[in-house]
């Protein structure tokens, strides 16, 4: 059962994370580059929480979200050696940039899950449209671990959906690309996609 989540990166993303997570009860670090820095302690005083070194969070979490700029991923996933086997969740996008798995490829002994990318961050929150929920995506080539993030995608109130292993993370990347430009038209951000299904 997933209790300890690291999120890793202090930026707008990592900080939506940071606020869904904890409001839902789990106990929450922050892993930066800098964890004494200012984008970092700031995140500590306002949500009460610790900052640790990407090591350091690896070693304690059950979970980690790795919630950084998509042309960062390959660079810091492979700077550790071991990932000891912990579930990684990559909500990370990178436009025109590499293969939409890189952190699966790079992270060595991480079971990496591709999720909470489709959708503003800010919405992580807020899953629930006038009583539907919101569809989250997620994709992975450990059965086990996607079992545990689904759990974590239907706490947060999504509607989980499994599109199968880590390589369709190809296929979920051109609907962040619609997502983003829809947003900027006169729909704004408080959108989402929504699989509809008869049953
Ligand atoms: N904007 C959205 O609504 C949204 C939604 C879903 C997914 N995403 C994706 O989520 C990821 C994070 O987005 P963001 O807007 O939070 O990104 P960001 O502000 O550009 O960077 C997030 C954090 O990543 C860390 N980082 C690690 N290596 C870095 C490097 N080489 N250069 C810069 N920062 C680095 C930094 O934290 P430390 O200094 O603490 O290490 C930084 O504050 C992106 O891949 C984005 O595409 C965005």
């Amino acid at each position: 059962m997933i209790a300890k989540i690291a999120v890793i990166g202090s930026g707008f993303v990592g900080e939506e994370l940071i606020k869904a997570f904890t409001a839902k009860g789990y106990d929450v670090r922050l892993a930066s580059r800098d964890p004494q820095g200012e984008n970092a302690q700031r995140l500590a005083s306002q949500y009460d929480l610790m900052t640790l070194t990407l090591a350091e969070a690896i070693a304690w979490a059950d979970l980690l979200t790795l919630a950084i700029p998509g042309s960062a991923v390959r660079e810091t996933v492979s700077a550790i050696p071991d990932w000891q086997n912990k579930i990684v969740i990559d909500a990370t996008n990178h436009f025109g940039g590499g293969s939409a798995s890189e952190a699966a490829e790079f992270a060595h002994n991480a079971r990496v899950v591709k999720a909470l990318n489709t959708i503003g961050a800010e919405l992580y929150s807020r899953p629930d449209f006038d009583g539907i929920k919101a569809t989250m995506f997620y994709c992975g080539d450990h059965e086990d671990a996607k079992a545990q993030v689904q759990t974590l995608i239907e706490t947060l109130g999504f509607e989980p959906l499994d599109v199968g292993p880590i390589n369709n993370a190809e296929l979920i990347a051109p609907l962040v690309r619609l997502w983003v430009t829809l947003s900027r038209t006169s729909l704004g951000r408080e959108i989402a996609f929504k699989l509809l299904r008869r049953t």
